[in-house]
């Protein structure tokens, strides 16, 4: 059996999706400021079909992509971890590191704070190489949490093969992390 891993910060617990996290995922992935960057918001059934998908990868792996919750009133703000992703992109295999917060707790740090201890479990504990992160090159807010992360931008952007040709989001920034530079930074 794999043991379910829950990661906590000084603000933040990082766990297993539990079903009441359901409704306020759908609203944040239905919301069209949060999903700026991504081709569309989320039906309900897409939003509860990837929150099923993310429950049922920790299941299996004991980590990814976790539901994150506010310690002062274990309310749910967005998912934040690690994921091994779907499609085959130029730099596969990998484990990339990505974020999807609520608005309101959008500007607090909490997506930092969370993906740091995100890292640390990626180096420490499953002793990674590299972590990556890529978003749409217009997506500033997301490049910033790589930037306060210490992730490097490689430059080498790519056309994200889930996205058509000619769509405004297709280019993607891909930001790496190698386990060295990560002790370095936290020695
Ligand atoms: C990307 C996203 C997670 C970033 O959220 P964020 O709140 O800007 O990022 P952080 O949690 O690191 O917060 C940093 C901000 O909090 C502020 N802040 C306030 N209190 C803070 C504290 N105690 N500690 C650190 N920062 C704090 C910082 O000054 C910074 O503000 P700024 O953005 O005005 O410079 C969020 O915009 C989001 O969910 N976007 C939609 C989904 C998305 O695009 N995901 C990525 C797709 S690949």
């Amino acid at each position: 059996m794999v043991k379910i891993v829950t990661l906590n910060t000084e603000r933040l617990i990082l766990l297993q999706w539990q079903p009441n996290d359901y409704a306020p995922f759908f609203e944040l992935n239905n919301d069209p400021a949060v999903m700026q960057y991504y081709p569309n918001i989320l039906t309900k059934l897409e939003s509860d079909t990837l929150a099923t998908k993310f429950r049922d990868l920790i299941e299996k792996q004991g980590w990814g992509f976790w539901s994150v919750k506010l310690k002062e009133d274990n309310q749910f703000i967005g998912f934040v971890g690690l994921n091994k992703p779907d499609t085959v992109l130029l730099f596969s295999p990998c484990v990339e590191i990505g974020w999807r917060l609520a608005k309101n707790y959008w500007g607090k740090g909490y997506a930092t704070e969370a993906a740091n201890a995100a890292l640390k479990y990626a180096f420490e504990t499953l002793q990674l190489d590299e972590v990556v992160s890529f978003t749409s090159v217009h997506n500033i807010r997301s490049k910033s949490v790589m930037e306060k992360l210490h992730m490097v931008n490689t430059m080498q952007n790519f056309d994200h093969p889930n996205i058509p040709a000619e769509h405004k989001l297709r280019e993607h920034a891909l930001y790496k992390i190698t386990k060295a530079q990560w002790v370095d930074i936290n020695l």
